[in-house]
């Protein structure tokens, strides 16, 4: 019985990094399209101007809040890793018509959340974006580092449209 307990466990692990694995195969070639402009091949941005996205904590920390980053983009100086940028990051879902579909969000999630020396091991599913998405829908404008920081920050979030 005990046996049969582990091998059960090893099994739902297995599966589990198999379909992070998988989702983020597809997602590269997301990144590549919405992404990898400013935030370069490697991750590591451009400095002054590009923050990185390896081992980062907007970017491997809180699920809900890189989906929300992922959709509706930042505004005004954010510090990452001691050193402040000041660039913006333009609204994503209204730059990029294929982050309309919550797969494709989901899939660029967990490629960069894997990649760059980025180790995160639960995956974020499209059914998770669709809530985040939901919860923001009528937010019209880009986070602030003050949101950002807040975050989860429910009733702050929707309130400056
Ligand atoms: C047009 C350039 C641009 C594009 C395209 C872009 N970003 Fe960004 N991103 C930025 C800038 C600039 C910042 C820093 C925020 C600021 O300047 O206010 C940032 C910040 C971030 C952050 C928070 C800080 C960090 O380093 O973790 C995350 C997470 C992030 N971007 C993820 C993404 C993902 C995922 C994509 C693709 C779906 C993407 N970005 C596309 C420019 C961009």
């Amino acid at each position: 019985m005990k046996h049969i307990a582990i091998i059960l466990a090893a099994l739902t692990a297995a599966s589990f990094a198999e379909d992070i694995k998988a989702s983020a195969d597809r997602g590269k070639m997301v990144y590549m399209q919405t992404c990898m402009a400013c935030h370069q091949l490697t991750g590591a941005g451009i400095p002054g101007a590009f923050p990185p996205l390896a081992k980062v904590d907007y970017t491997i920390g809180d699920a809900r809040r890189v989906v929300a980053i992922t959709l509706k983009g930042i505004v005004g100086p954010l510090t990452v890793d001691g050193k402040t940028y000041v660039t913006g990051m333009p609204q994503p879902d209204l730059t990029f018509p294929i982050l309309k579909e919550d797969k494709n969000v989901a899939d660029v999630l967990n490629y960069v959340r894997t990649s760059f020396g980025n180790d995160v091991k639960e995956a974020i599913t499209p059914e998770f974006v669709a809530e985040v998405r939901k919860e923001f829908a009528d937010r019209k404008t880009q986070w602030t580092e003050a949101e950002l920081k807040a975050f989860p920050a429910k009733a702050a979030a929707t309130e400056a449209k």
